[in-house]
């Protein structure tokens, strides 16, 4: 593949650099930290089996929707959608509400992201020594109300990212991605065979918890929140991935790409799950630990455990990693918008929208201390940083995805839609498939689930 610029647009190294950038956004807190709690929750089994069949039937087929629209118009989603749609377009707003939603994913994300970044330097100078579990899980307490430290790993965290960004995509993204990518697999690896392998491991007990199906566990609530988290984290619904596609020459293969990193993400979530479990059954501890699984119960774990501290310091690092990662790419999302909009350098638009996402994440990085905007939960009933978590996965995502299956399966121009799939595919085969699941399976799933978090429908 070659890395000409076309319309003088950057474009992706190589095949496996787009890959893994993608992959990269993709695998991200919400495989290491949410998907093991949320089947913890759910219990295992079924849910698991849910999940797979959302990934495979909504995501997947709105991922490639997603990289058709972006490869066509070689475009950020508002000049991507003003492309395809005319200037005066209302679909215009679906690439706005993309914008907006990476404003507020990233500032909350970039907190949790500086949590992990907190631990992994804990790991480093072993914090944890001579602590008994009460003292180690009161860290986090800690932590989390305390406004100075969380700015401080929030606006560390958001350096970092806007540093990657600042250096384009080849130099910044592909690169970064290239090295961190295989590093996490490798981490994840050797913490799955330690699992295997270690004196006390609950493995077998969590591989039963995890895939073996039991009809009583599984709710109609865990079914939805299944399909939510298959947008979260395959990082579709507000024009990652259609970014992402617009760097990409029209000789690759759209449709095998979405594939590996479809499987690649959920590989990590299932991996994520049989590292964390084992560990957590070894020690007798229970699956339903919530939000608050990874940054309680791990570093109690590993300070039971011999080499524990090393330990630590892979998981903290492979965390963080899957974080920038991800994090990368919701910044791409609104410095390439500014950047296609308005004209704007590479520099100037990451910086300055940079900065705007440090400052909106302010509230969220001292919700814990309830010092700033203390009234809030007063009056919507959770807190600024729960808010935001709440209001973008829940709603933003899914209505920019059913948004999109709906532009690209009923209002794109079909001939364009089927050239653009089938441009430089050895799978052109799957379109009829695909534009079956594009029309009807996934809008119909999504609208589903969005009926039923108004309470419109009542399962
Ligand atoms: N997918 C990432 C995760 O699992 C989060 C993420 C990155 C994301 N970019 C996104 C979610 C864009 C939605 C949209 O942690």
């Amino acid at each position: 593949m070659n890395a000409k610029v076309l319309n003088g647009r950057e474009h992706w190294a190589s095949r496996l650099g787009f890959i893994l950038a993608a992959a990269g956004s993709a695998i991200g807190l919400g495989n290491i930290w949410k998907f093991p709690y949320i089947t913890g929750e759910n219990g295992g089994g079924l849910f698991v089996l849910f999940y797979l069949l959302c990934v495979l039937l909504v995501g997947l087929p709105i991922m490639l929707a997603e990289f058709v629209i972006g490869r066509s118009t070689q475009s950020s989603p508002v000049a991507a959608f003003s492309e395809l749609a005319g200037e005066q377009s209302a679909w215009k707003l679906v690439g706005w509400f993309g914008v907006i939603s990476g404003f507020i994913i990233l500032s909350y994300y970039s907190v949790v992201a500086g949590w992990s970044l907190n631990y992994l330097l804990m790991s480093i100078v072993d914090a944890t020594a001579g602590k008994s579990p009460q003292e180690i899980s009161g860290i986090f307490d800690k932590l989390y109300t305390s406004g100075s430290l969380n700015i401080f790993w929030h606006f560390l965290f958001m350096a970092i990212t806007v540093g990657i960004v600042l250096s384009g995509v080849k130099e910044g993204i592909e690169r970064w991605c290239r090295t961190l990518m295989p590093l996490l697999f490798l981490i994840l690896a050797f913490l799955l065979v330690y699992g295997v392998f270690s004196p006390n491991s609950g493995f077998i007990k969590a591989a039963k918890f995890v895939f073996a199906p039991k009809i009583e566990t599984f709710t109609s609530a865990g079914a939805l929140e299944a399909l939510g988290h298959a947008f979260f984290t395959l990082s579709l619904g507000m024009g990652a991935m259609l970014t992402y596609g617009s760097y990409l020459p029209k000789n690759e293969d759209v449709v095998k790409s979405a594939f590996i990193i479809t499987f690649l993400d959920t590989m990590v979530a299932l991996l994520a799950c049989m590292v964390i479990f084992p560990i957590l059954f070894g020690h007798g501890m229970e699956p339903q630990q919530g939000p608050g699984l990874v940054f309680k119960a791990m570093p109690i774990i590993f300070s039971n455990i011999p080499g524990g501290m090393i330990l630590a310091i892979l998981f903290f690092a492979l965390l963080t990693f899957a974080a920038l990662s991800s994090a990368i790419s919701l910044q791409e999302v609104v410095s390439s918008n500014f950047m296609d909009r308005k004209g704007w350098t590479r520099k100037k638009a990451t910086l300055i929208t940079g900065t705007a996402i440090f400052i909106i994440g302010i509230p969220s990085a001292l919700a814990g201390s309830g010092s700033l905007l203390a009234q809030w939960k007063d009056i919507f009933g959770k807190n600024f940083f729960d808010t935001m978590d709440y209001l973008a996965p829940n709603w933003l995502l899914p209505m920019g995805g059913f948004l999109m299956a709906v532009y690209v399966g009923w209002i794109m121009p079909r001939k364009k839609l089927e050239d653009e799939f089938k441009s430089g595919s050895k799978w052109a085969a799957l379109y009829p498939l695909w534009l079956f699941s594009i029309k009807f399976i996934a809008p119909l799933a999504v609208l589903l689930v969005l009926l039923y978090k108004t309470g419109i429908i009542n399962l």
